[in-house]
């Protein structure tokens, strides 16, 4: 049966996670969250150290982790670090702050990208993620650059900041987006490229909906009907080994 690999990467605020989780579920895919897999080696590195200095060396420990990832029928991710849940703990602000030091870490990024790569010959997947289509998967079926303006993404950072009952300037968060697609882009590893081979979408005119359709489409035109026959009936629910 062939497996089909979509990779799928862009700048942070471009919808990726949202738009690949949903994508994956109407076309039973199965997302893999790669941001989710450095967030778990930044909680447990904190869990051991309490805190990080700016040094961080690649330790045994890390590299026998056990990291398991599992996508749910009601497009939940769900994220275990040696059998423990980090879901919810992964997302906290302190990860976040802290994540820079390790997904700029080589050792790290080689250990994640192995354990991306076997987690993909489990069955059909899209994955998300700064280098996937680019350093991961070269070689992917489906590539695809989602991408939108500074001007929507701003625009959606402040909704989410009201919805979370946050007051926040604009322009400080337009700023932290052009900051931010400034040190993606010039990571010494695992940097954000836009492959050649990738198909381009701008989704700052689109919503959610129109633009999970567009990545459906693109997905269906790239596998043929057969393929993406077979794909629908993989399993859900598995958790990766
Ligand atoms: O939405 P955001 O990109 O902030 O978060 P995420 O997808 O959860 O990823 C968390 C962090 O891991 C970000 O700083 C990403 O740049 C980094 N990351 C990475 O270096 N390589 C990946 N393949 C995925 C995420």
């Amino acid at each position: 049966m062939k497996r089909i690999i979509v990779a799928v990467d862009g700048p942070a605020g471009t919808g990726k996670s949202s738009v690949s989780r949903q994508a994956a579920l109407e076309m039973g895919l199965r997302y893999i969250d790669s941001g989710a897999v450095y967030r778990s080696i930044t909680w447990y590195v904190l869990q051991r150290d309490k805190k990080m200095n700016g040094e961080f060396r690649f330790t045994n420990d890390i590299a026998e982790l056990t990291i398991e990832q599992e996508f749910l029928r009601d497009g939940c991710c769900k994220t275990f670090v040696n059998k423990i849940e980090v879901s919810d703990f992964i997302r906290d602000e302190t990860i976040t702050k802290n994540i820079g030091i390790l997904s700029d870490n080589r050792d790290v990024r080689d250990f994640v990208n192995r354990l991306l790569r076997r987690w993909s010959r489990e069955g059909s997947v899209i994955m998300d993620g700064r280098d996937i289509a680019s350093v991961v998967f070269p070689h992917a079926d489906v590539k695809i650059y989602l991408d939108a303006s500074i001007e929507t993404r701003t625009q959606r950072r402040m909704k989410e900041y009201r919805e979370m009952g946050k007051n926040v300037d604009e322009n400080v968060v337009k700023k932290e987006i052009i900051q931010r697609d400034e040190q993606d882009r010039n990571r010494p590893f695992g940097a954000l490229i836009r492959s050649d081979d990738a198909v381009y979408v701008d989704t700052s005119l689109l919503s959610r909906e129109e633009a999970v359709e567009r990545m459906k489409e693109i997905i269906q035109r790239t596998v043929s009907p057969i393929d993406s026959g077979l794909c629908r009936m993989r399993p859900y629910g598995q958790r990766y080994p």
